[in-house]
């Protein structure tokens, strides 16, 4: 079947984590992704937190799936002129070096415009223009630079970054939907552009609710923070709400059975307006229904402590998945903590293919996340990451190398 970006050609000089996950998602959707890695080394990813010795760690198999590799150093003289070729061939170039690299290389954004009009050339970098434009960043670096991390944590605890790599993959995810609505313009225009995505940016996209709530402040405390209810004071920035719910709604992390020696034996419940009567018929208090003490969202504000403990009094008697099967069918909403070794196991998504099995001439089979897009005309085949270097000759002879030719680049240390 035609996937949706096949006949794409992207030229991947990503690596780590944010650049390889956008070009992943491409590469699902059918893009044909040419991975161009430093001879001899490769990604640095494929030798971190390695588990099995000798093979390409599940840090680099797990985020470059469906890619071929070819190996070339476009700073030599003979690489350059290969890389030349490559952006001529190409739609589309990715990369997320420290800022300046791809400029030191000699290939600027006016040189890669030269070269190729079309060409739509997608960068991530650590910080948008500015005074910490030059900086090098990592995951954490921006949950902190993008607002999540202080509004992440209990209100008398530290700062936290999130397990979610919002910073990498967040800002992967981003820079492919520019891309695709780049590609989709140059239908029209029929020229290429610059997509830029700023690791700060892309965090503080997703942490847009936290900074309503620093704007609200100016009219008042937050009342749907728990930290109201407690009489606690506001001070002059968004505060850190522990596992209150964003949309401000209460919500709370409850002990399910079993908790006193399973660390993930807990439940998300929300105490939604509109779920209020089955809450109280679910745990048993059905006379908190009329008592105007509790009836109504303000009434129950300065409660939300007791009403808790209340709801928690009767998820303890429940495992999380007994909490689900009693509360999905009225309506409240409730979430249980699913480990990774439950993910891992889950049988459902394992059948739609957003859990895995993957087999690796190197490390043998291994579990990933497939596409968690799922398009019903181009649905996504998860094939192995490539070798180092596995698709050089074929790649240099698509693109007009002889045999000869890549002997030479060979012998010369460009590939
Ligand atoms: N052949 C030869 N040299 C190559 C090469 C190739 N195929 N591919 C890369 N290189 C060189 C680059 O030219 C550069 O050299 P230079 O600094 O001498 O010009 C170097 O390898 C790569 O540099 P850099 O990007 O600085 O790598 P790093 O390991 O020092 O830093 C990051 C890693 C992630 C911190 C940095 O790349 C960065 O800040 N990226 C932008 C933000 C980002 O994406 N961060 C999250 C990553 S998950």
């Amino acid at each position: 079947m035609e996937k949706a970006l096949s006949g794409v050609k992207i030229l991947d000089m990503t690596h780590v984590q944010s650049g390889p996950t956008c070009t992943q998602l491409l590469a699902w959707f059918g893009a044909d992704v040419i991975k161009v890695e430093r001879p001899g080394v490769g990604d640095a990813t494929r030798k971190q937190l390695v588990d099995v010795p000798g093979a390409d760690s599940l840090y680099f198999t797990m985020l470059n799936h469906n890619k071929r590799s070819v190996t070339l150093n476009p700073k030599s003289e003979e690489g350059a002129k290969i890389f030349t070729k490559l952006i001529e061939h190409c739609d589309v170039m990715v990369e997320n070096f420290a800022p300046g690299a791809l400029d030191r290389m000699g290939f600027t954004w006016e040189r890669i415009q030269e070269i190729n009009p079309r060409m739509i050339y997608a960068s991530v970098k650590g910080f948008g223009p500015g005074a910490y434009e030059d900086c090098k960043v990592y995951e954490n670096v921006a949950q902190c630079a993008g607002g999540s991390a202080s509004t992440t944590g209990d209100l008398d605890g530290l700062p936290l970054v999130t397990g979610a790599q919002i910073g990498d993959s967040g800002t992967g995810l981003h820079l492919a939907l520019g891309i695709v609505t780049a590609l989709y313009q140059r239908t029209h225009s029929g020229r290429g552009q610059k997509v830029d995505c700023a690791m700060q940016d892309g965090v503080l996209n997703l942490c847009r609710v936290k900074l309503r709530d620093q704007q609200r402040l100016a009219a008042g405390p937050l009342n749907e923070y728990s930290q109201a209810g407690k009489g606690i004071p506001f001070g002059d920035a968004t505060p850190r709400a522990g596992n209150d719910s964003g949309g401000g709604q209460p919500g709370r992390i409850l002990k399910c059975k079993g908790w006193e020696n399973d660390l993930n034996a807990y439940t998300y419940f929300i105490t939604q307006e509109a779920a209020w009567p089955a809450v109280c018929d679910v745990i048993g208090k059905p006379e908190w229904k009329e008592d105007p003490d509790y009836s109504t969202p303000k009434a129950r504000l300065t409660r939300l402590d007791e009403v808790f403990a209340a709801v928690e009094a009767w998820t303890m008697t429940q495992t999380k998945f007994e909490v689900m099967a009693a509360c999905n069918p009225v309506n409240i909403p409730v979430g249980p903590i699913l480990s990774m070794k439950e993910i891992a196991e889950d049988e459902s998504l394992r059948k739609s293919g957003t859990i895995v099995e993957v087999d690796h001439p190197e490390r043998g089979k291994y579990l990933s996340v497939g596409n968690p897009i799922k398009l019903s005309d181009s649905p996504s085949d998860v094939v192995r990451s490539p070798l180092l270097g596995e698709h050089t000759d074929e790649i240099l002879t698509e693109i007009g190398l002889s045999p000869e030719d890549i002997a030479a680049a060979r012998e010369g240390k460009a590939i």
